[in-house]
């Protein structure tokens, strides 16, 4: 008897402790909104690393918990109504990936508690007001590219680069915020900077086949209209037989030449650690906002420098 006490009191242990969110079944489950802006590599490999630490973390969909996963295709109106449904749900926490849809679940924040996901400056996108101390009912991860490093290997490459284009969407604050970068930058180095403005992925090959005209090499920041037509873009490139930097390395895997970036896994499960901390009580204003911007990897696309006969250095 007190053998069998002990062994149902441990396998009653365990399951708590696997529990981890310690919520019981039913309508008492918390109940989790997960929206992303579209679907592009970078973002969905951001979701399924974030899921994955999730379920590690003990949550288990549809036994202890509820998570619902929401795309807004890229679309304003769209990511609106996923924000109000989600808020209309009674969600415990809404996890927003990607800038437009952090700034979209932000209007619902008074009421339900926020983690954003690889915003790179939550505090240009009027997020939060400082990374220390978000202050608010929101706090995530950041992935503040580091343009200069970046635009550093440009110069490395060639050292005689005049001309730089720079494609973005106008609406996405995180490239605006990049895009002060890369002008400075190129003040401070003699290089003229050409914009290439987008408002949807529609019309990047046509802004991509212009600006391929025009410059030497092309920046792509880690926009994500841009990212997701980066095949085209690269192929732009690739026609004209100039180098695109990037922002991300799913860009360079889609065909951009190069980039020094950060692991977008470890970021994805990371905003599920803060998701956990929030749901066991932890207040997001006393939770910093982690930004990813060490061991950072340079990537370069071996086919792409073939293809427009460039030399890979070491
Ligand atoms: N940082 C982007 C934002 O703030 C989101 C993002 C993450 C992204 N990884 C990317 C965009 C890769 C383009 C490519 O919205």
């Amino acid at each position: 008897m007190k053998k069998l006490l002990s062994v149902c009191l441990s396998a009653l242990l365990a399951v708590t402790a696997l529990a981890g969110c310690a919520a019981p079944s039913g309508s008492d489950m918390v109940k989790i909104g997960v929206v992303q802006y579209m679907d592009h590599p970078s973002l969905d490999t951001i979701r399924d690393s974030f899921k994955a630490k999730l379920t590690e973390l003990g949550y288990q969909d549809g036994v202890n918990c509820s998570v619902e996963y929401k795309s807004a295709g890229g679309d304003a109106t769209t990511q609106n109504s996923i924000v109000q449904t989600f808020a209309g749900d009674q969600k415990d926490v809404i996890v927003a990936i990607a800038t437009p849809t952090a700034q979209a679940a932000a209007s619902v924040s008074d009421k339900i508690p926020v983690v954003f996901s690889a915003v790179s400056d939550p505090v240009g996108a009027g997020l939060v007001q400082s990374l220390e101390k978000p202050e608010g009912n929101i706090t995530g991860t950041s992935d503040e590219i580091q343009v200069e490093k970046i635009l550093t290997l440009a110069l490395e490459y060639n050292p005689n680069l005049k001309k730089l284009g720079f494609i973005y969407n106008t609406s996405e604050a995180n490239s605006i915020t990049n895009l002060n970068k890369a002008k400075a930058f190129c003040e401070d180095n003699g290089i003229e900077l050409i914009e290439s403005a987008v408002t949807n992925t529609n019309e990047v090959q046509q802004a991509a086949q212009v600006l391929a005209s025009k410059v030497e090499a092309i920046f792509a920041p880690n926009d994500n209209t841009v990212a997701s037509a980066m095949p085209v873009l690269a192929n732009a490139a690739i026609q004209a037989k100039i180098p695109v930097y990037c922002g991300a390395d799913s860009m360079v895997n889609d065909g951009g030449f190069a980039t020094i970036g950060i692991n977008y896994e470890s970021l994805g499960q990371e905003t599920a650690v803060m998701v956990d901390q929030i749901l066991k009580g932890t207040k997001p204003a006393d939770i910093p906002v982690k930004v990813f911007k060490t061991d950072l990897q340079t990537i370069v696309n071996e086919e792409t420098a073939k293809a427009i006969g460039i030399e890979v250095k070491e």
